[in-house]
């Protein structure tokens, strides 16, 4: 559907300033938002963990009027570029927001997806979005490798403004998520499928939070997410999410180093996921 610029004026703003800059930028098959540790080495040139993408535009979210990520781990740009046509796949035109901005960092959710509003005004097939992720349900080991089923956004913030009474029955797309789980590598781990808690941070959670987050139904819980998917979800963009188990939700001496260090290491694993994900044909 069209991009609603009344629910997301940052957005419409975004892609004015991104077709200013890059004019004659084509819509894209995929857009990734880059979580902590996670959206940067993705397009690294070189790497097991970098996705391969040959690489047409880099422009920096500052000259795009944002404000520049602050949170280490996060890039600060948005990357165009492909996957060239090979084995049989046609050419795959990926977009990487290689970091975030979050609510915590003092901006309104609005500003901190404009980035995807541009994107999705510009136009877009589908959405990976990525993050680490504190485990609230015990069964979840550090390291796993998490696909988002469903949210928990009820006390977060929205992007949408307006009468924007958005369906969100679906707002991890099934039919994405089916795609995800036939890409699991025959031996490889279980992606196991969660729910995803939305806490604003930046503050962990305390014990009692956790447990509050459990009994809701919560079986992971992180500081950002939720809002993009609210936002394609309101311009019915197909949407999957991938997480990184870095740390049990509530845990003593918790700190970003350690997210960042067990995000980095299941940064391997999460990208061939990925690429097999772009590679997959699904209409
Ligand atoms: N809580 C919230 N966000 C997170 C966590 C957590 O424990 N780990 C990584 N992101």
């Amino acid at each position: 559907m069209q991009f609603e610029p009344n629910w997301h004026p940052e957005g419409a703003l975004c892609e004015r300033a991104l077709r200013e800059r890059l004019p004659g930028l084509e819509p894209v098959d995929w857009m990734i938002v880059g979580g902590s540790g996670i959206g940067k080495p993705l397009v690294d040139q070189a790497g097991e963990h970098a996705l391969g993408l040959v690489i047409q535009h880099e422009i920096p979210l500052a000259e795009l009027g944002l404000p520049a990520p602050s949170v280490a781990g996060h890039g600060s740009s948005l990357v165009f570029g492909e996957l060239p046509a090979a084995d049989g796949h046609a050419r795959v035109r990926v977009c990487v927001q290689t970091g975030r901005i979050h609510p915590y960092e003092g901006h309104p959710a609005s500003l901190a997806t404009a980035p995807l509003g541009a994107v999705l005004s510009l136009g877009v097939k589908r959405l990976l979005l990525t993050c680490a992720v504190g485990g609230i349900n015990p069964d979840l080991r550090v390291g796993t490798i998490v696909s988002l089923r469903d949210q928990i956004g009820l006390f977060g913030p929205t992007p949408l403004r307006g009468a924007a009474f958005v369906d969100c029955s679906d707002i991890y797309s099934a039919k994405l998520r089916a795609q995800l789980q036939a890409q699991v590598q025959a031996g490889a781990e279980a992606v196991p499928e969660v729910v995803y808690a939305h806490a604003r941070g930046p503050q962990y959670e305390t014990p009692a939070e956790v447990a509050a987050l459990r009994l809701l139904g919560g079986d992971v819980v992180g500081m950002s997410t939720t809002y993009e998917a609210m936002l394609a979800a309101a311009h019915r963009t197909p949407t999957c999410g991938l997480g990184v188990v870095t740390n049990a939700a509530g845990s003593e001496a918790l700190s970003h180093l350690e997210v960042q260090e067990e995000s980095a290491r299941a940064r391997s694993r999460l990208s061939a996921l990925v690429r097999a994900l772009l590679r997959a044909h699904v209409e």
